[in-house]
């Protein structure tokens, strides 16, 4: 008998992309997917029904593509967090580590009122350096973080232990081991 295909199914992995040894997870072709994108939209509001939340907030890029349709879904505003240089109001920065270098995260400074209870959102959880400074931004604009939530968790690169560290709850649909 076929197994109903789940959320991982419809994730592609790509070998030796960006660098050579990485298994890149390509969730486009789960975006693509119109009954693989509509359950991880479901699959990832479900940990919230019946609880409060007044703002999501996507980080750039794939985080704005989930973050979009789940504000929609809950009918509350959706706010970007963007690379530096990108958005037009006054801001508020936060720079993170890579592998190699440093980036820098941008949000508005008026998009998050003080008490707001806010849902990050994102494709993939790695290192947690991206949404380690999401989470820094919204503190520094007194919203209060319900959860970050993402399709993907890579345990092996210790992002979910992170953020539990900082006081998050973290979800992801699935996960896969190995770099
Ligand atoms: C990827 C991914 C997450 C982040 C996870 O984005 O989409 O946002 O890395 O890694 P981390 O947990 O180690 O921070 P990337 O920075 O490649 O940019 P993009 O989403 O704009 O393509
Ligand atoms: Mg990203």
């Amino acid at each position: 008998m076929q197994q109903t295909k789940q959320v991982q199914d419809y994730i592609r992995t790509i070998v030796d992309f960006p660098h050579e040894g990485i298994l890149f997870r390509d969730v486009t072709t789960l975006f693509a997917d119109p009954r693989g994108f509509r359950m991880a939209i479901d699959q990832m509001l479900h940990p919230y029904a019946g609880e409060r939340i007044d703002k999501v907030v996507g980080l750039e890029a794939r985080g704005f593509i989930l973050g979009g349709a789940i504000a929609h879904q809950l009918s509350v505003g959706f706010v970007p967090i963007r690379k530096k240089g990108k958005l037009p109001g006054r801001t508020l920065s936060q720079d993170y580590k890579l592998e190699y270098g440093e980036a820098i995260v941008e949000i508005h400074d008026d998009a998050i009122a003080p008490g707001e209870k806010v849902l990050i959102v994102d494709d993939l959880l790695a290192t947690g350096g991206t949404c380690g400074a999401a989470i820094q931004l919204i503190e520094r604009l007194q919203g209060q973080i319900v959860s970050c939530a993402f399709i993907v968790d890579l345990p092996d690169l210790g992002g979910r232990k992170r953020l539990q560290e900082m006081g998050m709850n973290v979800h992801a649909l699935c996960s896969f081991e190995g770099l």
